[in-house]
């Protein structure tokens, strides 16, 4: 959920000052040196412009406001406890807390340091913090029950399978993993709340990373866009069942823009996608 600026509408204050926004190619290392970068940069000013819709407790799935309470993506809240969950690109750990509070015992991964030193300022150090890139999981086979990632990491990666296949080996049998990215259809758009983001302005299929880049020509932000196909292919590719794709309704109650997302454009079409995966 962050700075997906469909080109070319990006409104020239979310792109880092001395940036320019394009559409290029940018591999694994380069996208991950980026975004980790710009994590790094942005993370405090994310933090207080959303951490009060994020609460430092809840599970939120994404700009729409789709509480696992009310989803129970990973099951119902009372079968957590003494489950071992991950949370991959976790943020402030806002999800591991709540998960925390169910009886759960969740570790919050994230690339980003600055990320994680907010997750200690809210909570001290109380769920278990691992800085690490998502497509290399510092963990043995096996280790966990559930993983979640709610917009961490798989926006953001060149190889979206290779983060999956990891996410399947340090699962046990059985296990579940739920994540949620923009929903891809909003690639055609531009990444604006108003009426001007209601009109296709570029094609779905065109795979084209989005890249912010310096004078230099260096990425200082990468998202990565992969079609509904795409993404039903790489989960099934890393060797997962798909047994639902949740696309949430933008509910009444929430009036705040977040980014692109916005109630005027929430009512008309999906913002997010959230895949529910299972390995056998
Ligand atoms: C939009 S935030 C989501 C965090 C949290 N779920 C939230 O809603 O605020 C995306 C997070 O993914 C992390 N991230 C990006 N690429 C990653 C990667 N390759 N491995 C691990 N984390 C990554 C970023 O550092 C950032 O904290």
């Amino acid at each position: 959920m962050q700075a997906h600026e469909s080109l070319p509408a990006a409104p020239a204050s979310s792109v880092d000052e001395d940036s320019t926004a394009t559409r290029r190619d940018a591999g694994t290392g380069e996208s991950s040196r980026a975004n980790r970068g710009w994590w790094d940069r942005n993370a405090d000013e994310y933090q207080i412009e959303h951490g009060t819709f994020l609460g430092d407790d809840r599970f939120v799935w994404g700009p729409e406001g789709l509480d696992e309470v009310e989803a129970e993506l990973l099951g119902p809240a009372e079968e957590l406890a003494g489950r071992d969950v991950l949370e991959i690109g976790a943020g402030a750990a806002q999800c591991s807390r709540w998960l925390a509070a169910q009886g759960a015992r969740p570790v919050a991964l994230d690339l980003s340091h600055r990320q994680l030193q907010h997750a200690l300022r809210i909570d001290g150090g109380k769920v278990p913090l691992v800085e690490a890139d998502a497509g290399a999981l510092p963990f043995l086979d096996g280790s966990f029950d559930l993983a979640c990632s709610a917009y961490g990491a798989l926006p953001f990666v060149a190889d979206p399978v290779r983060v999956l296949r990891e996410v399947r080996r340090v699962l046990r049998p059985g296990g579940r993993f739920v994540f949620s990215v923009t929903h891809p259809i909003r690639w055609a758009f531009p990444d604006e709340p108003g009426p001007e983001g209601l009109s296709v302005a570029a094609s779905y299929f065109d795979r084209t990373p989005y890249v912010e880049q310096d004078e230099e020509g260096r990425a200082v932000y990468v998202e990565h866009h992969r079609t509904v196909g795409d993404r039903v292919r790489d989960v099934v590719a890393a060797g997962f069942r798909l047994v639902d794709l949740v696309e949430p309704e933008w509910p009444a109650w929430n009036t705040q823009e977040w980014g692109g997302w916005s109630p005027l454009r929430g009512n008309l079409i999906p913002g997010t996608a959230i895949f529910v995966c299972e390995r056998d």
